[in-house]
């Protein structure tokens, strides 16, 4: 039977715990250990402490700040792992970084998402899950499969129950879009709350940290908003949507967030506004102030390693 190792890197490890422990559910999985040694000027050096040779290697390591070490860690890992005989790496990182740099808005403009992919398959990655990718992406367009499990589910579920004990009927809900590569997944996350309707925003980048809103569509009066983006960063986009909506009505408004990267005074803007609650997925760990809840992706991310990734069947010849 094929073996697997599995290896959470640090500022993935809480979720590495519940997905490992998913894992190792199987018969065929084992949780490796890796050490880690930082050079006086900051050269990182990594390296499995485990047998590797002929067995599937399944790393968790979500690329979030400092994005370029973390990346520089998957790297030099998977070097060792190939060069000591892995057979097969699969990467799953929750929060891919770099994935807004996906496409170019003008002719000098690098596509670093492609490039970080390509270091990966050059370090020896064979295929990438990540979680709520940022765009939808052409058949091709990475030189390497890539897979995206989506995270509405599990806010539904948190919703359903917040909903549930404030009283609040789905019918009085509107999920919100706030930009247009929001809505795919909110149109997802309206799908599994039944009777809510939809909204979105259509938003204009004026300067890398600056936005501006076009236009509105959908009926919020009096009712419940869920603004519900991949990416907090520094939360422009999301406190524009709350100014909007709140401008046109809205009772309460709730923010649910895939990837919570929540840089500069995002904690103090937030703190500031009207926001009824703050739900976010656990794809980054760290900067999450008191009152915010998390949702964890552990469960839906371990499935999807167990169904796609994880062969139980016996391939050693008879
Ligand atoms: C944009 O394409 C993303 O989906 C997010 O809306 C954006 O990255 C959020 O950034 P910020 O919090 O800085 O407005």
């Amino acid at each position: 039977m094929e073996e697997y190792v599995f290896y959470a890197l640090e500022g993935s490890r809480k979720l590495g715990d519940e997905v490992g422990k998913l894992l190792l559910e199987l018969p065929n999985v084992s949780i490796g250990s890796v050490e880690s040694l930082v050079f006086a000027d900051g050269e990182t050096k990594l390296r499995v402490l485990d047998n590797v040779k002929d067995k599937s290697i399944i790393i968790l390591s979500s690329t979030y700040f400092p994005v370029n070490n973390r990346i520089m860690q998957i790297l030099i890992l998977c070097d060792g792992l190939k060069r000591a005989g892995a057979k097969d790496i699969t990467l799953i990182t929750p929060y891919f970084g770099y994935s807004r740099q996906d496409r170019i808005s003008d002719p000098n403009d690098p596509i670093t998402l492609k490039l970080v992919t390509d270091l990966y398959k050059t370090s020896g990655v064979n295929r990438i899950i990540t979680a709520d990718a940022h765009s939808i992406y052409p058949k091709g367009y990475f030189s390497i499969p890539v897979y995206s499990v989506d995270t509405h589910e599990v806010f539904a579920k948190k919703f359903l129950e917040i909903f549930n004990n404030k009283g609040i009927s789905l019918e009085n809900v509107v999920v919100l879009a706030p930009d247009h590569g929001s809505i795919n997944r909110g149109r997802k996350l309206q799908s599994v709350l039944p009777g809510a309707v939809f909204g979105s925003i259509e938003k204009m980048r004026v300067g890398v940290n600056q936005i501006r809103s076009v236009s509105f569509e959908g009926e919020v009066e009096n009712k419940t908003v869920i603004i519900y983006d991949d990416i907090v960063d520094t939360g422009q986009t999301v406190i524009e949507a709350m100014k909007l909506a709140k401008e046109r009505g809205a009772r309460d408004i709730y923010v649910a967030i895939s990837h919570p990267i929540f840089s500069s005074r995002v904690h103090d803007l937030f703190a500031k506004s009207d926001i009824a609650g703050i739900i976010v997925a656990n794809t980054i760990e760290g900067r999450i102030m008191n009152g915010i809840e998390i949702v964890s992706i552990g469960r839906t991310l371990a499935k999807r390693i167990k169904k796609h990734i994880i062969s139980t069947k016996n391939t050693s010849n008879p």
